[in-house]
């Protein structure tokens, strides 16, 4: 088992660009869990599966299903989904469908052995409290709704996705309602995570102060 740095926060509070920074500068492999949740929902979207269906219908939809990451790139199926996956109507359905067992109980093992043979920096909504509990080091970034609506709202209008910013405000608002208010996984802090306040901080200073705590000098 590798080591593990394990992040988790709210939708846009800046997980993926530093995750990818720091990965980068420690020599780690980058693991973006959300495209995991992200590419299972558009499979069962494509697959007309009701987001209330039983758990049995989804787990048997999701049998034989491979998603993986190939340079950077989002693969379902040997199909690259990297845009598909990140529009908001994607991340609406990859937030409802992540509330099911079934999706989560089909994702974890994948999540689990990318840190078998390599040293990860691991990012999402429960890395520090259910999938990587005893990681190496534990995060836990946050920042204002509107900070992370504004920064969901550049992120989408940079891919040149049609959105106001009251459309990435309810986005932000309503997906973090969902994802922190369920019953399996929810989004917790942990005691043993450092917390970091991204609403007035640089990429570079987030970065900074993530090397800092787990003590990296060079
Ligand atoms: O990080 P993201 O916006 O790409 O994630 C999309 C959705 O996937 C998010 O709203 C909740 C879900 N998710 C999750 O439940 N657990 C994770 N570890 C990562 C994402």
């Amino acid at each position: 088992m590798g080591k593990v740095i394990a992040i988790d926060g709210p939708s846009g509070a800046g997980k993926s660009s530093v995750s990818k920074l720091i990965a980068e500068r420690l020599g780690f492999e980058f693991l973006d869990t959300g495209a995991l949740y992200r590419a299972a929902a558009l499979y069962l979207r494509r697959m007309n599966m009701p987001d209330e269906s039983p758990d049995s219908d989804i787990s048997r939809a999701l049998d034989g299903v491979v998603i993986n990451f190939k340079d950077g790139r989002v693969f379902l199926n040997d199909e690259d989904v990297s845009d598909a996956i990140r529009t908001t109507e994607a991340g609406h359905y990859a937030s409802v469908f992540s509330a099911r067992k079934a999706v989560r109980d089909f994702l974890l093992q994948t999540q689990r052995d990318a840190a078998i043979n390599n040293d990860i920096v691991a990012e999402g909504r429960d890395m520090t409290t259910v999938v990587f509990p005893n990681a190496w080091k534990k995060f836990f970034l946050d920042a204002s709704e509107q900070g992370r609506a504004k920064r969901r709202y550049l992120q989408l209008k940079e891919k040149g996705m049609d959105i106001t910013m009251d459309e990435a405000l309810r986005d932000v608002r309503e997906r973090d309602e969902r994802d922190s208010k369920r019953d399996i996984a929810p989004l917790k802090k942990v005691d043993d995570a450092v917390c970091i306040d991204t609403t007035d901080l640089s990429l570079a200073e987030v970065i900074e102060k993530i090397l800092k705590a787990i003590g990296d000098r060079r």
